[in-house]
């Protein structure tokens, strides 16, 4: 009805990356994501309301649920509420291999991350090693030298006659070289059998993980996409990148 309302609604609904953010060439990456990207995330660690970016320093997460398959050591299930996970900004990338052309789009990489620790209220009911659970409390668990792998799939699509990306799959694995697991009131109950158990638990920390972890992996492979994608959706591709 009105061009010049039009262009406005355009100019407005239409994002730049921040002048501070070093951006990538579309055509040759790889070891400019591996730099640039850990640098640009530390510099929303405080969110970005603009970009639609949520604080990730520390990440909060309302709620987590996770049903364990019920074989090996663990057979538990977890809740975990008003969750804060700190650290996940100070995380590297290395081995970037990056393509974003039409039909093959895809971003692959190495993480390390030195120490994630995640505090929440839990409710954790099932078996855990040999222990019959049933825990309701505080946790803070903290994973220390944690070596990550991302693998993303991408899509392009069109909006408002400009080029946008989408993260369309990630999948994600992360494995930590130590864990400190710390569940106050694990089996419920006595106080100095709760100590016994934790005891346990961290003697096992690495089998324990196995089973706990993935419930970690699902909610910071979620956000991080997320995360990517509020970002894609408001800045188009040629801003993103240089040529
Ligand atoms: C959680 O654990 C970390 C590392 O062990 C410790 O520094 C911190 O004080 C703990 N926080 C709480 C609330 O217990």
């Amino acid at each position: 009805m009105n061009f010049a309302l039009l262009l406005f609604i355009t100019i407005i609904s239409a994002k730049t990356l921040p002048p501070d953010i070093v951006r990538c060439r579309k055509s040759d990456p790889n070891a400019c994501l591996d730099v640039h990207v850990m640098e640009a995330v530390r510099k929303f660690a405080a969110g970005n309301k603009d970009l639609g970016i949520v604080p990730l320093e520390p990440l909060f997460i309302e709620r987590v649920e996770f049903a364990a398959p019920g074989s090996g050591s663990v057979s538990l299930h977890q809740v975990y509420r008003n969750a804060y996970l700190h650290g996940i900004t100070s995380a590297t990338i290395t081995d970037s291999e990056a393509n974003f052309d039409d039909g093959d789009c895809y971003w692959r990489y190495n993480s390390f991350t030195p120490a994630i620790r995640l505090e929440a209220d839990y409710t954790m009911k099932g078996r855990l090693l040999l222990f019959p659970i049933n825990g309701q409390g505080r946790c803070n668990n903290t994973f220390y030298e944690i070596d990550g792998r991302n693998e993303f799939k991408c899509e392009k699509y069109v909006k408002k006659d400009k080029t946008h990306l989408r993260m369309v799959e990630h999948k994600f694995r992360i494995q930590p070289k130590r864990v400190v697991f710390d569940y106050n009131n694990i089996i419920g109950g006595n106080e100095e059998f709760n100590k016994e158990v934790l005891k346990t638990v961290n003697e096992n920390a690495l089998t324990v993980y196995a089973d706990v972890g993935p419930a970690l992996e699902e909610v910071m492979s979620r956000i991080w996409l997320q995360s990517i994608n509020e970002v894609f959706s408001r800045v188009p591709e040629d801003e993103l990148f240089l040529p």
